[in-house]
């Protein structure tokens, strides 16, 4: 009896329980039940009853005659010839749908090959599964979403069989950036497992990794310019940090997914172990007239913190190949500069005694100006536009704080600015139960405002901070979690039907589990796979 039989034999036990009413629950859900279904769900589906048998032992890819030939698409039919065929299906063949085997997806892109997803990249696709199956877009980026769909529609019939429901998809993103914030400073993470993640991100359509790399706790960027910042400022400068190749290996990777990084060097607040390999960088703090040993945020009042910076960005706008930075500007802790003798000096000479807002300001332009000027656009957290900065039009304000976003979600838009929402799904707040059902119902233009307002909404990030989180709990802490933020972000609007989500979610998670990802489940339930015969 293997654990399929098992847990349905329990469940038929706990349902009876339920099934008296005296708990209230609704019966508990039983394995999969939406066989062949799509996460995120496509934007149009038309499915029928009719089945096609799918060759997942000898199924390729083909371009269409008149179709552009692409190094990315080139790379995604390998990657998903060989997903299909380790699908877990065991695929014996019946006579029953001899006639109608599909073992050929002719592929068609209609646009110029692109090699860098980018903000403006094009998702759409439509696919045809039938007698005359297609896979057309007009970008690299559309097929990549369309195999991605295509890899998901294949389900075992009840004889054992690889099949897949005669359909017609047309399909494209709600949102343009649809994030995943990853912490690499709380706790290091290996490349290994930051690529397991892009794996799964593109699962599930997500297409900006919003690299957290360094942060007061540690420095693993290794910088050729300033090698002292991680030799000082990581946890281990032998092995706990991101060397050049390490971090071309994961843009790689990425780009191959059409997913964007978006690297963060957050100031000039939470940048301790930067002053470790860099004297001077920090505010001196003092206790009644003296230093009193410790450090605050980057000095403003100083050149050298400018020259610094632009140094470093300089060297990272070198190797980071999007067009985006993530300057930070959250939480700049005042004390340290109120404290400093030096500081109220420059402050009194520059007419803006006691006004420390004003001197984050003062710092934000200046670093913006640079940045700008080394050729990144940037995007910011919600403070720098809540402190007054005037930023640049094409700069993107993350929302992150959960006190009404809603009302800061109004007020950012209101400026003209660009907006991405991160408050609602911080995935490192837990809470017992299934609160995937609290981020996936979270609507990102419930905010009062325009239709122009609300056109400013680009997207939205789910961000696992990284205090409590390492290699050994970040997929299951992530997936399926992450996955319901996927959804909402890439899915027309209209789709929010909790209810209507779960069994789909729950097939979603299962699939992750069988390709190699443990996501954590989401209910008492079991999966239709041999688990001995993972990937
Ligand atoms: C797919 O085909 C099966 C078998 O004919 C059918 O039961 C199911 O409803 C179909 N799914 C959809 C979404 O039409
Ligand atoms: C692919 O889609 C484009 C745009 O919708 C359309 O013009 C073209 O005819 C389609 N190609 C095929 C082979 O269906
Ligand atoms: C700092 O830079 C400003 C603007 O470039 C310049 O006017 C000033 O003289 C510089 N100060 C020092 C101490 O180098
Ligand atoms: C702060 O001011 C004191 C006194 O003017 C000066 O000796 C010191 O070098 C200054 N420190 C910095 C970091 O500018
Ligand atoms: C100093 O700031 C005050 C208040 O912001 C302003 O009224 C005044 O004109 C400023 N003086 C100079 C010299 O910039
Ligand atoms: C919109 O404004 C109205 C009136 O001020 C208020 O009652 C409502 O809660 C606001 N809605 C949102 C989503 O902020």
């Amino acid at each position: 009896m293997g654990c399929r039989d098992f847990f349905a034999v329990c469940l038929l036990l706990v349902g009876a329980v339920h099934a008296t009413g005296k708990l209230g629950y609704p019966a508990p859900l039983l394995g999969e039940t939406s066989p062949g279904s799509v996460w995120p769900q496509p934007h149009t589906v038309t499915a029928s009853p009719q089945l096609y048998t799918i060759d997942i032992q000898a199924f390729r890819f083909e371009y269409l005659q008149t179709s552009q030939r692409c190094h990315v698409a080139d790379e995604a039919f390998k990657r998903y010839q060989l997903l299909i065929s380790r699908s877990g299906i065991k695929a014996k063949f019946h006579d029953k749908y001899s006639t109608s085997v599909i073992s050929v997806l002719p592929v068609m892109i209609t646009g110029p090959c692109e090699d860098m997803p980018s903000l403006d990249m094009k998702e759409g696709y439509i696919l045809d599964v039938g007698s005359n199956p297609l896979l057309n877009a007009s970008s690299v980026w559309g097929v990549l979403r369309g195999l991605e769909t295509f890899s998901q529609m294949i389900w075992e019939d009840p004889s054992g069989q690889a099949v897949a429901n005669k359909t017609h998809i047309i399909d494209e993103p709600r949102y343009a950036h649809r994030g995943l914030l990853l912490d690499t400073a709380r706790h290091f993470l290996p490349v290994n497992v930051i690529l397991e993640n892009l794996e799964a991100m593109a699962y599930n359509k997500f297409n900006v990794f919003h690299w957290h790399i360094v942060d007061a706790q540690s420095f693993p960027y290794v910088s050729t310019v300033y090698p002292n910042l991680h030799l000082k400022g990581s946890y281990s400068s032998l092995n706990l940090v991101y060397t050049p190749e390490m971090i071309a290996q994961v843009i790689e990777f990425a780009r191959l997914r059409g997913i964007r990084v978006v690297p963060e060097f957050d100031t000039p607040g939470h940048t301790y172990s930067w002053g470790l390999g860099q004297p001077g960088l920090l505010t001196t703090c003092y206790t009644g007239g003296k230093p009193n040993g410790d450090v605050g945020p980057i000095n403003p009042t100083v050149n050298s913190s400018y020259t610094f910076i632009k140094n470093l960005f300089t060297e990272v706008r070198g190797q980071f190949k999007d067009k985006y930075i993530h300057l930070g500007g959250d939480e700049v802790p005042f004390d340290c500069w109120k404290s400093n003798p030096n500081i109220t000096t420059w402050m009194a000479a520059h007419n803006m005694s006691g006004d420390y807002a004003k001197l984050e300001q003062v710092y934000i332009q200046q670093v913006i100006d640079i940045t700008g000027a080394i050729g990144f656009s940037y995007i910011v957290w919600q403070e720098v536009i809540d402190n007054g900065v005037k930023a640049k039009d094409d700069t993107v304000v993350e929302v992150w704080i959960n006190n009404h976003p809603e009302v800061e979600m109004a007020k950012v838009t209101a400026l003209g600015y660009r907006t991405i929402l991160a408050a609602p799904w911080y995935l490192e707040e837990l809470t017992v139960g299934e609160d995937w059902k609290k981020y996936y119902s979270y609507e990102p233009t419930n905010f009062n405002g325009t239709a122009q307002q609300k056109a400013l909404v680009i997207g939205g990030e789910a961000c696992l901070w990284g205090e409590y989180v390492d290699a050994t709990n970040i997929s299951p802490r992530l997936w399926p979690r992450a996955s319901a933020v996927a959804e909402r972000l890439w899915s027309p609007e209209t789709v929010n039907d909790v209810d209507a989500a779960t069994p789909r979610l729950h097939q979603h998670r299962c699939r992750m589990v069988q390709r190699g990802i443990p996501a954590e489940p989401l209910h008492p339930s079991y999966c239709v796979f041999d688990w001995m015969n993972r990937k």
